[in-house]
């Protein structure tokens, strides 16, 4: 690791502010924003108190607290062959991220303080920030107290049944009204740690029976993926957790919401002060499920693809402010893995390894007149900060705060191309080639650190990220 720590200038800088984009020079130093100038002082002066600093011109560009991720599967411990703490933190920098919220689907399984460490210790290769979620399930509350002290963003919970095979997923049970005291039983012993708990919204009762009726029927065809996954597969499991969340006063999170029909749920419940929070996956908000039927395994991912109109409908919550954040779901395999679902779509792993195309996407969409960059700011560069806990440290350029920076370049027109990915998922990308992009990140900085620019990363840097605790 480089242990340099040199000041920095960000020199000609036009930078977020809650009340509008503002003009200055911003001066890095020991990991946070020492100086923010109004008019630039000489070099010697700057050089005075700030001995040796590097110059970057940001002029031209906007520059915006360091994006979060809220939503992100790197695959470390267990799977470091498909994506671990240094490829997956160097494609989240890539792609303008300078602090993951990382899932807890790894093994060891981060359900206590023991396995917890595990991550923690992994993370510690990380170029930028890593927030972590605990699994939580049936049979781990004893532990919530714990993993709260450990520092964990959060408790995760997939809405499934128990999967033998699947030892990285942490469940409730998912059946019947039993369930229902499960997750209520989950959720009042998650208050008094002040934590929140998120949900993997699906009600797998209702895949089993769609995928056995199409399975009968011989429907299967791509189509099959988002078929057996309908709305309604949603919709059910975020009437339970709200209904749980209303019983208990529970925190909760709803995450990666795909429906139009969730979102109204969402936004009734928070209408009547029940404590939610509100992500969306940006896949989500861009593709349709005419991308599963035309890239198949590539372009599946739980909660699939879906409707035109849900994609269209989604807009709206994006900008009436009811979604509190935004994420990418990058959850990366291996092109191997993704081959046997060409044939077969349901023997193809579930996830995109493509948390690189998240900004430049929404910068598309600004361009569009889709959302405005201070909407687009505030969901990727501010409220996941405030759900962690970390605002107004992180989120937030002001004399102080941690020097977290995002650059981005609002004027450029581009092609994706996956061979520039630093995710080892790349060869499972190739199927966004050539996608036009108006808009594209220009550098990351994490505290103070220059990690991305020009197109690349600092590898040398390996170590220089790592766990934050976000206690409360
Ligand atoms: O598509 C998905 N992939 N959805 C999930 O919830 C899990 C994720 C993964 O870990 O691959
Ligand atoms: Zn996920």
């Amino acid at each position: 690791m480089r242990d340099d720590n040199q000041p920095l200038l960000l020199k000609n800088a036009e930078y977020y502010t809650p009340q509008g984009f503002e003009l200055g020079h911003l001066l890095l130093d020991n990991g946070r924003i020492a100086e923010i100038w109004p008019n630039l002082p000489s070099d010697e002066e700057i050089a005075a108190r700030y001995p040796n600093f590097a110059v970057y011109d940001v002029a031209d560009k906007l520059v915006l607290p360091g994006a979060v991720d809220t939503h992100v599967h790197v695959r470390e411990p267990g799977s470091p062959q498909k994506e671990d703490f240094i490829s997956g933190t160097a494609a989240a920098l890539s792609g303008g991220v300078t602090t993951i919220c990382q899932m807890p689907n790894v093994l060891p399984l981060p359900h206590n303080a023991e396995n917890l460490a595990v991550s923690r210790q992994a993370a510690e290769k990380a170029l930028c920030n890593v927030c972590i979620y605990a699994a939580a399930g049936a049979d781990n509350q004893a532990d919530f107290a714990e993993l709260a002290r450990q520092g964990v963003c959060g408790l995760k919970t997939f809405l499934q049944p128990s999967y033998a095979k699947e030892p990285q997923y942490l469940t409730i049970n998912n059946a019947a009204t039993a369930a229902d005291d499960e997750l209520t039983s989950l959720l009042r012993a998650a208050v008094p740690t002040g934590l929140r708990c998120f949900f993997h919204c699906e009600d797998y009762g209702l895949i089993a029976e769609l995928e056995a009726e199409a399975h009968a029927k011989g429907e299967e065809g791509y189509d099959f993926h988002y078929k057996t996954r309908r709305d309604e597969v949603e919709i059910n499991a975020v009437k339970r957790v709200l209904a749980a969340a209303k019983k208990t006063g529970a925190k909760v999170g709803i995450v990666h919401v795909s429906t139009v029909g969730a979102a109204e749920l969402i936004a009734a419940a928070k209408a009547e002060g029940v404590d939610v929070t509100f992500e969306v996956c940006f896949h989500h908000l861009f593709f349709d499920d005419s991308w599963l039927d035309k890239f198949g395994p590539y372009a599946k991912c739980n909660p699939p693809l879906r409707s035109s109109a849900n994609v269209q409908g989604l807009w709206q919550y994006i900008n009436d402010g009811t979604v509190d954040y935004l994420g990418s779901d990058h959850a990366p395999h291996l092109l191997s893995e993704k081959q046997r679902g060409e044939q077969q779509i349901w023997l193809a792993p579930s996830g995109i390894g493509h948390i690189e195309l998240m900004l430049p996407l929404l910068l598309t969409a600004v361009k569009q007149g889709k959302l405005t960059v201070e909407r687009l700011t505030e969901l990727l560069c501010v409220n996941g900060y405030k759900m962690l806990g970390l605002y107004p440290q992180k989120g937030c350029i002001a004399v102080g705060a941690d020097a977290d920076l995002t650059v981005v370049d609002l004027q450029k027109d581009w092609q994706f191309d996956s061979e520039l990915m630093q995710t080892k998922a790349r060869e499972s990308c190739r199927h966004l080639d050539g996608l036009p992009l108006s808009g594209a990140v220009e550098a990351a900085v994490v505290r103070g650190r220059l990690l991305y620019a020009a197109g690349k990363v600092d590898y040398q840097s390996a170590g220089w990220g790592g766990m934050i605790d976000c206690r409360r």
